[in-house]
Order: structure tokens, then sequence, then C-alpha cells
């Protein structure tokens, strides 16, 4: 009695410690929710097969980081690679199993704790879970009486196409058919529950203070990757596992591609800087841009830019309610851009002579935003019933336009390489919508103020 209690003491103690830097979700009933809403949908009739990512050879006997796939994440909370969820809703017990990595002392010695079958069911709550080797010999069983089967595609190929296979083989049966989960789960996904929300959040937070850093810290002379340092160093002391995705630091003439993340330039005096971040937290990503003067002013040329682009988001920020939709967003954040670029005269026409001819497009080149969630580009179709998708409380999406002037275009050079964009994310609550973003100053005036003040890389 007592021995086992040390040992359950011990486990518990290794158990606690795995846990102490991160662990966003110790209740893992949250998933369970997510479980059974799936489930819900998809029917008694079919089985879901989750798959998580494989792991990627980076060189020789080095991997690149491991991530687990968004919808297997979303779906179990579980992290291992090799690994597969199994739902079956028109099971009476077993309706969820985990097929998961053997434990293996010497393997985790080196690369660190695996759940195993036991915790499989007893920290993730599989009603039943098996080593990963088992799943071929068990997948004649797991499809059978099922209808359709739901796969999550893209996360691992191989696997896709051995499922595949095997569907297609089984029993011969006509009825029996393979459908991409990612749209059921891209639907669900569009709706964050608070716990979401919570995640988002934190990521956001932290995000924002990364970019307060780095204005504070930009000075002329300094290389983009010192600020990509900067705001990195601020993800990891809170604890971010990685970023949402690479962090754009773009100066000068950088500011005009679009995803440019090699952050290898100086920075001079007279550039702009944009940068484009998000941390992620709990596997959800923020998305954040904010584009300011390295030297800490704005020229007349660079402020009338950058009041274009503010002043669109702010027309989009104030329809953003439950009932408005996203053709709605995306066609008067388009408007103020256009409307703008006329006073300022790098454009000509009407506005809807404009919209017409598509001369926008040389400088505005993208839509106004998009999901954000586990992935930073979250999924979730835009449209529904044909239709633009109408806003509901818990979606949450950037709002991000962005101006972008080459060397190439025919404007007067004073206009060049002046690349704008401004990033915000915003939630839909039951009243109208909360900015979740706005611990980073947007406004000219305020950004300014802030980079007068010393950064992290200015200290000792
Ligand atoms: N933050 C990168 C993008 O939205 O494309
Ligand atoms: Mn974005």
């Amino acid at each position: 009695m007592k021995r086992f209690g040390i040992i359950t003491f011990l486990a518990l103690l290794e158990f606690s410690a795995l846990f102490a830097q991160y662990n966003p979700y110790p209740d893992k009933s949250i998933f369970a929710e997510k479980r059974k809403q799936f489930m819900e949908i998809i029917g008694d009739d079919a089985v879901a097969i989750i798959v998580a990512n494989p792991e990627y050879k980076r060189n020789n006997d080095v991997d690149h980081d491991y991530r687990q796939d968004s919808d297997m994440f979303y779906l179990t909370g579980f992290e291992e690679p090799e690994s597969i969820a199994v739902l079956r809703p028109g099971a009476e017990k077993l309706r969820y199993t985990l097929f998961v990595r053997k434990r293996d002392k010497l393997r985790e010695t080196w690369d660190g704790h695996r759940f195993g079958v036991k915790g499989a069911m007893e920290t993730f709550g599989a009603d039943s879970a098996y080593t990963i080797d088992e799943f071929d010999k068990m997948l004649g069983g797991i499809l059978r009486g099922a209808k359709t089967v739901y796969h999550n595609f893209g996360a691992d190929e191989e696997l896709s196409e051995s499922i595949l296979e095997r569907v297609s083989v089984n029993a011969g049966r006509s009825d029996l058919s393979m459908k991409n989960a990612r749209y059921e789960l891209g639907e669900m996904r569009k709706i964050k529950s608070d716990w979401e929300v919570k995640s988002l959040r934190k990521a956001i937070d932290i995000t924002s203070e990364a970019h307060n850093e780095a204005m504070k810290s930009a000075r002329p002379g300094m290389g983009e990757y010192e600020i990509e340092a900067v705001i990195e160093y601020i993800y990891r002391k809170h604890g971010v596992q990685r970023p949402g995705f690479p962090s754009i630091v773009a100066a000068g003439s950088n500011t005009t591609t679009l995803h440019y993340q090699t952050n290898e330039m100086k920075m001079k005096k007279g550039d702009l800087l944009l940068v484009d971040i998000g941390a992620e937290w709990g596997y959800y990503s923020a998305d954040v841009s904010r584009t300011y003067p390295v030297n800490g002013k704005f020229s007349k040329e660079q402020a009338a830019i950058y009041q274009i682009v503010y002043d669109a988001q702010e027309a989009a920020f104030k329809i953003s309610r439950p009932g408005t939709s996203r053709k709605e967003l995306s066609d008067i954040v388009r408007n103020s851009v256009i409307d703008g670029l006329i006073k300022v005269g790098l454009l000509s026409g009407t506005l809807e002579e404009i919209i017409k001819d598509r001369s926008y497009k040389k400088f505005y080149l993208h839509g106004f935003g998009h999901w954000i969630g586990l992935d930073v580009h979250d999924p979730g179709s835009y449209t529904e019933d044909g239709e633009s998708v109408i806003m509901r409380p818990g979606m949450v999406y950037t709002v991000e336009p962005g101006i972008y002037i080459t060397e190439d275009d025919s404007v007067d050079t004073k206009w060049w390489n002046i690349g704008v964009r401004i990033e915000d994310c915003v939630l839909i609550t039951e009243k109208g919508y909360e900015l979740l973003s706005d611990k980073s100053p947007r406004k000219i005036k305020k950004i300014e103020k802030l980079m007068r003040k010393k950064g992290l890389a200015q200290k000792d």
C-alpha cells in the first residue's frame, strides 16, 4: 500500500512536471464536447478515421519541429505523431478509440514522454486504445457496418492512400463511401467555444505585446532579424510553443512582398517596417499586423497611405455585428481603400468605374481578411447556401486591408516602396463585436509616441 502510494505520487509528479510549462487544456472534456458535436453531424452510419500528421525529416537524423494536425488536435487534444482517432457514433459503447505509439523506455529517454495505450484512455478519455501497429489488422472491423468513412485527407498521404484502398476493396460494398472530414470540421470550427476564444485572446495578447516591444526596439541600422528576435523572445518568455506562421518582418521595398519572411535585410532611415505576426497558444494562432516607420516618424506619403488603410479597417469594424455578411465587409473595405486612393491621386475615375475596370487591384491585392483559429487561415466556407456567409456570435476573423506600391508602378517616386498592412482580430459577439487586438496601438500618433520609448533591443 505504502509502495503504491509512493509510485502514484511519483507518477503524479512526473505528470505535473510534464505540464508545468505548458498545459492550456488540463480539462480534456473540452475535446469530448467537440467529438460529440462532430459525431452528431456525421450520424450513426458513419465512422471517422482521423489521423495525425507524420513527422518530417529536416536533414540526416534531424526532424522538423512536430505539430499535430489541427483537426486531430481539435477532436482529441492528442499531440503525438503516429496516432489515429476512430469515432463510431453508432456504437453502443466503444465510440472513441485511439491508436497510439507504444511506450518505449529507450525512445522516451531520447525523445520524451509518450502517453501510450493507458494514457490514451486515462488522460485523453478514449473508450478503448491500441498501439498503432494494431490499426491495419483492425481496419476491417472498424469499417464493418459503416456507410460513410470520414477522413482528414492531407495529413498523412501514405496512410490516406492505404485507408482509401481498404475502403474500396472492403467487401466490394457499393454503399460504402469515403468523405473528406475537413469540410464538416471546417464548418464546426467557424464558431469558437469559450475556451477557444480564451486561447485566441491569450495568443493575441502575447502577439500585441511582441508588436509593442518591436515598435519600441526598431531603429535604422538594425536588421529585420533583430526585430524578429525581439518578437520571438516575447513569445517564448510567455511559454508560446511556436509562431502560428513564419514571422513577417519586412522593411523598405520588402513591405510590398506580401509574405516576405526571410527577414535578413538591414533597416534604413525612411523605411517603413511591416510586421505581420501571430503567436500560437494552445494551438490557436493570432494574426496581427502593424506597419510603422523605422525612424519613428511617418513621412507625409507614408502617413497618407497608412490613414487610408486605417480608415478601411474602421469602416469594417463599424458594420461588424451578427447579421453582416462577409461580402458587405469585403465591399466596404474595398470601397474605402478606393476612395482614399482617389483622394491622394493614385487612382482616377469614380468608385464605380474603378470597381469595374479593377484598376484598384494594382495596389489592393488581397482580400480583407480570413477566419483565424487552429490554423492562421482557419477553414470554414465563406459561402453558405450559395450566399456570402453571415456573421454570427463566436466567429473570429481578421480585418487586414493592405496597400502596396512598388518601384514598378507608374506613380510618382515619392510613393515608391510604401507597403502598409494593418491587421486586427475581430470576435463577433451577441451585441456586436470585440476588437481582440486592441492592446497594440494603431493610430499614427500613438505609434509614434510608443516608438519614442526604448525597447528590449536597446537595453543593456
Ligand atoms: N498573416 C499572414 C496572412 O494572413 O496571410
Ligand atoms: Mn492574416
